[in-house]
């Protein structure tokens, strides 16, 4: 289930292991993109993958749950990306996958092991992106990191057109649904979202 799949470029990366999959879906609000997403699908006989046109904060597939999530640079132009985490981890089987990948900026007190990012970082990159309406946030990842449990992450820098000495910060988290959702301390799964994130200092 790739959420903000946009034109299902992404998918290419599986190459022939795209056809081990039982089902795969690209869900995206937009038409074109999704245009491009159909004739590549088609064009490359992916006739597992089906393009829908749908909201990632509500969708679900028909068949109810799914193995993986995956959002791709996606978070960060959802307003309401809370509620598409939410999703994800409702449709996900107890045990599922979630993987994203997206810009972001560290929290003034990033939680101990976090990346930390100067000031001038954790002002620039959010108003740059926010011209093209895409917002850069420090609690996307402490929020991931508190509704599943971490496999791995990666936090790194990667060079963006016209800022030529520039690094935007980015980080690739994979992350597992916990089995059990029925205890509230604040660990992943847990029904008090946020509690343990709010252990250390927010932003
Ligand atoms: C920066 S693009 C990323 C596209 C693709 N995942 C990639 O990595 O190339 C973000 C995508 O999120 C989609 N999007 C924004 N809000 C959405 C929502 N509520 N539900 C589904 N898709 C949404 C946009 O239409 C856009 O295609």
């Amino acid at each position: 289930m790739d959420l903000g799949g946009g034109t299902g470029a992404n998918l290419q990366c599986l190459d022939d292991r795209i056809h081990r999959l039982h089902k795969v879906y690209v869900v995206d609000l937009s038409t074109s993109l999704l245009e491009v997403a159909r004739r590549r699908a088609e064009a490359l006989r992916w006739h597992n993958v089906e393009v829908v046109r749908g909201d990632a904060t509500t969708f679900r597939p028909p068949e109810g749950e799914v193995d993986v999530v995956t959002f791709s640079y996606a978070l960060t132009m959802i307003p309401e990306w809370y509620a598409a985490v939410a999703n994800a981890e409702a449709m996900l089987k107890p045990g599922g996958t979630i993987g994203v990948v997206d810009f972001y900026v560290a929290r003034k007190h990033p939680s101990s092991g976090l990346a930390r990012h100067r000031w001038i970082t954790r002002a620039f990159w959010p108003l740059w992106f926010s011209i093209d309406n895409v917002f850069l946030s420090c609690d996307h990842l402490p929020f991931l990191r508190c509704r599943f449990d971490t496999i791995s992450l990666h936090e790194g820098r990667s060079k963006v057109p016209y800022v030529p000495l520039g690094r935007v910060p980015f980080y690739v988290f994979l992350g597992r649904k916990p089995a059990r959702q029925d205890f509230a301390d604040g660990r992943p799964g847990s029904l008090n979202p946020g509690a343990a994130e709010m252990d250390e200092r927010g932003s």
